[in-house]
């Protein structure tokens, strides 16, 4: 051990830092569930704007797979919304959730039709949270939906310093292919330590139903093929803004080429994924399954450059 220090100072140093960041990023999560511990999961009979938060906050341990009563087991993972929607959504910037109120009713190109701020939801469980629809009047539905809508007016009186996201510019996409085998060297250096080296996270306690400290970013438990994050770019201008937790310095290339490898794994498979876009002229370029209205190869549309698509598409118009 000794000897390999002397025969490998850098390695000693990579391992520091990397025991550093792993350091800093525990302190921010058990920092965040010192903040936020709470009793285990209350059931509501009236909605209310706390039980939406609660639903988003520990999804797992209100609506998971390992719920006791089967009757509550509607997302297939036990990844919780705030998992992608940082700090339960409340925090200004990438995938915040503090102004999606305002944004529904809208046209969805992936449904081919209009859908309200319910329908998103519903999206969300079904694809990112790989669960089953809730039922639109459910007390459930319509706590997420007045907590969102809680999000919103308190966005409206935050102040134009609070609002500004706090993270690094951003992301701007290489003009080239990413490259999965350098993800794998991005991933091991700046993801694993959280993430696990297989992946697969780290669950809060050994029962799944109280959920992760680090969820997982493949495998059966991790997010759809269906989910927003299976595209490069989503999961990429994620990853540039957001991870590390607490320490998001990735460059672009990195975050490009990390988030293909995360996305180069198995997951679980949503069925009927080819009657999404119905128009598939909206399907957005970097949509990993086909059908597409191009002749680009699913490699391309799974891997960039995505310019080329762009412009194809352009000469349609
Ligand atoms: C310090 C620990 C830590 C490190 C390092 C870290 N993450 Fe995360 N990551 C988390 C936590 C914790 C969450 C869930 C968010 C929360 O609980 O606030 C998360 C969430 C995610 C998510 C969304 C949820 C999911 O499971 O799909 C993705 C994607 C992700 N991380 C990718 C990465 C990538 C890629 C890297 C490396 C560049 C990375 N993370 C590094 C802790 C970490
Ligand atoms: C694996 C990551 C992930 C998880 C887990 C997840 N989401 Fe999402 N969510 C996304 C992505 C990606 C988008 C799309 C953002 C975009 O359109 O670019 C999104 C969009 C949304 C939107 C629309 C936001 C807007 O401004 O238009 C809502 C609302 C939403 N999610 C709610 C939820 C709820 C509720 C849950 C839990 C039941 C959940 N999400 C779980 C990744 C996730």
């Amino acid at each position: 051990m000794s000897r390999e220090r002397v025969l490998h100072p850098q390695r000693g140093v990579a391992q520091a830092a990397l025991l550093i960041a792993a350091a800093i990023g525990l302190c921010v999560v058990l920092g965040t569930l010192w903040l936020q511990s709470e009793p285990s999961a209350e059931r509501y009979s009236e909605p209310s704007v706390e039980y939406g938060r609660q639903l988003i906050r520990d999804t797992a341990r209100n609506m998971g797979p390992a719920h006791e009563d089967p009757t509550m087991r509607y997302t297939g993972t036990s990844m919780d919304c705030a998992s992608c929607h940082l700090d339960t959504g409340t925090r200004p910037g990438t995938l915040s959730l503090l102004q999606a109120a305002q944004r529904y009713p809208r046209f969805s190109g992936r449904d081919g039709r209009e859908g309200d701020l319910r329908d998103r939801i519903n999206g969300c469980m079904t694809r990112s949270m790989n669960g089953r629809e809730l039922d639109r009047e459910s007390v459930q539905m319509r706590s997420m939906e007045m907590y969102i809508r809680q999000l919103n007016n308190q966005y409206a009186v935050m102040g134009e310093t609070r609002q500004m996201p706090d993270e690094p510019p951003t992301f701007t996409e290489p003009d080239r292919a990413a490259d999965v085998a350098a993800g794998r060297l991005v991933f091991e250096a700046n993801c694993a330590v959280c993430h696990g080296s297989d992946g697969q996270g780290l669950l809060a306690a050994i029962d799944r139903s109280e959920g992760y400290l680090f969820p997982p970013l493949w495998g059966p438990d991790s997010f759809n093929n269906g989910a927003g994050m299976t595209r490069l770019l989503t999961a990429a201008r994620f990853i540039k803004a957001r991870m590390p937790l607490g320490k998001p310095d990735l460059t672009d290339d990195e975050a490009y080429d990390v988030a293909a490898y995360m996305n180069s794994h198995e997951r679980p498979q949503r069925p009927n994924l080819e009657v999404d876009y119905p128009d598939l002229k909206n399907k957005p370029v970097d949509s990993p399954y086909p059908p597409y209205a191009d002749e680009f190869p699913i490699e391309q549309h799974r891997l960039g450059p995505f310019q080329p698509i762009r412009d194809f598409y352009r000469g349609l118009e």
